[in-house]
């Protein structure tokens, strides 16, 4: 049976280079020691202000990456060239505000394809899979599903700062969401704002195939090295998916 893939978002670890101006920390380095310990993919976000993530470290990447390189990106022309020339194995859609602190929603599909079609359009044409950063809402996931992506991501942000019982209920949604994009054909990832202790229960969604996290990683890494903080969080993948067998 296939695995859960972890994507690990290294995005942190230009944050912290970025707020010095120093060479240092190296999200490129960060990426191989993920590699080594396991992760299936890396993720960047190349932002419109560009505060953490440099085209640079994008053509390193590229170069470096020995599993899957992720590129999460807005729909907007001047990232879409760069993307194209680059050629990540995946681009992910996601919505961009300058002044948000961190990807606030996903992107909403319905009756903006006129805006999205022709960038996926492009970014197929230079060879790159396309996966929709989307909120776990059925309209969504079916308007997602009509443009022919190969994948949805969903977004987990609100079950993961849901508290009490209304955490149950964002996590139906996701369940829900995950169920539909699965019998619509689509692969189901899901991120944003996992951590070692609410990974668990979207892993026991059957339908959802990959994750992609970065803070959590990143955080715990400052402790205990990425290697350690990656090999953590896949151990708490592999127990939540054995108990959905
Ligand atoms: N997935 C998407 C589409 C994102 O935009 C982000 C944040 O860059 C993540 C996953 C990772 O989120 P976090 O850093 O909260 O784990």
């Amino acid at each position: 049976m296939n695995h859960i893939r972890l994507g690990v978002n290294v995005d942190h670890v230009a944050s912290i280079r970025q707020s010095r101006g120093t060479p240092y920390p190296d999200p490129v380095l960060a990426a191989f020691l993920a590699e080594q310990a396991g992760a299936d993919q890396i993720t960047v976000h190349l932002r419109e202000d560009r505060r953490h993530i440099q085209e640079r470290d994008l053509e390193v990447l590229r170069r470096t990456v020995a599993t899957e390189l992720n590129l999460e990106m807005a729909a907007a022309d001047e990232v879409l060239e760069v993307a194209c020339r680059i050629r990540p194995d995946m681009a992910t859609l996601v919505p961009e505000r300058r002044q948000e602190r961190t990807t606030e929603h996903g992107l909403a599909v319905a009756g903006e394809e006129a805006g999205i079609e022709p960038c996926i359009r492009r970014l197929r044409d230079a060879g790159i899979r396309v996966s929709l950063f989307v909120d776990p809402d059925l309209a969504t996931v079916r308007a997602a599903a009509a443009l022919g992506v190969e994948q949805v991501e969903l977004h987990t942000g609100f079950y993961a700062e849901a508290r009490g019982a209304r955490r149950a209920g964002e996590l139906e949604r996701i369940r829900a969401a995950a169920s539909e994009a699965g019998r619509l054909g689509l692969c189901v990832a899901a991120g944003h704002g996992l951590d070692y202790g609410n990974v668990r229960d979207i892993c026991l969604i059957q339908e959802v195939m990959e994750l992609n996290i970065g803070h959590s990683i990143i955080s715990r890494a400052v402790f205990c090295g990425i290697e350690e903080a990656v090999r953590e969080m896949m151990a708490r993948i592999a127990d939540a998916e054995a108990g959905r067998e």
